[in-house]
C-alpha cells in the first residue's frame, strides 16, 4: 500500500479549486461580502425557526398544562376537537366547567352533549377553573393551533 502513496511532501488543494484560505485573504470583495450577508441572514433567521410561536397569555397557559394533565386523557389534545371518550369541549363557559369539574352536574337548563356518565368530578381543580375556561376560550377563538 505504501508503495503507491505521492512521496513528494504533503497533499496540497489542486490549483483550480480556491481554499479557504484564499476566500478569506479575499480578492473577490463582492463575493465575501455576499457570503458574509447571507451567513448573518441565515443566524438571525436561525432563532425565529426554533421558537413554536407566540407565547400563550400566562393564563391559559396554566389552563392548558392543567386541561393536558387531567382532560386530555378523555377529551382531546385539541378540546376543538372530540376524544377517546368525551366530547369537543373548546369554547365550553365557565358555570359549564365548574358543574362538571368540582360537581359533576350541569348549570340548570344545559343539554349536554352527551347522555352518558363517565367523566368523575375533579373537586381539586376548583382553583384552576378560570384557567380553565381561559384555555378553552383560547382554542374556540383559534381552533387551528
Ligand atoms: C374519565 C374521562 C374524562 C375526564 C378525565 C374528563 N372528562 Fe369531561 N367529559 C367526559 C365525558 C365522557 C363527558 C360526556 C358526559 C359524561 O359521560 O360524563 C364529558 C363532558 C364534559 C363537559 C361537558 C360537555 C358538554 O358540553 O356537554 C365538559 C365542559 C368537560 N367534560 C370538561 C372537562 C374538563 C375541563 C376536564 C379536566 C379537568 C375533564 N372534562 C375531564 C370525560 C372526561
Amino acid at each position: 500500500m505504501a508503495a503507491h502513496m505521492p512521496s513528494s511532501g504533503p497533499l496540497k488543494a489542486p490549483r483550480a479549486l480556491p481554499t479557504l484560505g484564499h476566500f478569506l485573504r479575499g480578492r473577490d470583495v463582492r463575493l465575501k461580502t455576499a457570503a458574509l450577508w447571507l451567513i448573518g441572514l441565515v443566524m438571525l433567521g436561525l432563532p425565529a425557526c426554533s421558537k413554536p410561536g407566540p407565547a400563550l397569555p400566562p393564563q391559559v397557559a396554566s389552563g392548558r398544562q392543567i386541561f393536558m394533565a387531567n382532560c386530555a386523557s378523555c377529551h382531546n389534545a385539541n378540546p376543538s376537537l372530540d376524544g377517546t371518550v368525551g366530547p369537543a369541549i373548546a369554547g365550553s363557559p365557565r358555570a359549564l366547567v365548574e358543574a362538571r369539574v368540582l360537581r359533576q352536574s350541569y348549570p340548570p337548563g344545559y343539554h349536554p352533549k352527551r347522555t352518558t356518565h363517565l367523566m368523575r368530578k375533579l373537586p381539586w381543580l376548583a382553583p384552576k377553573i378560570d384557567d380553565l375556561t381561559a384555555f378553552l376560550a383560547y382554542y374556540k377563538a383559534q381552533p387551528q393551533k
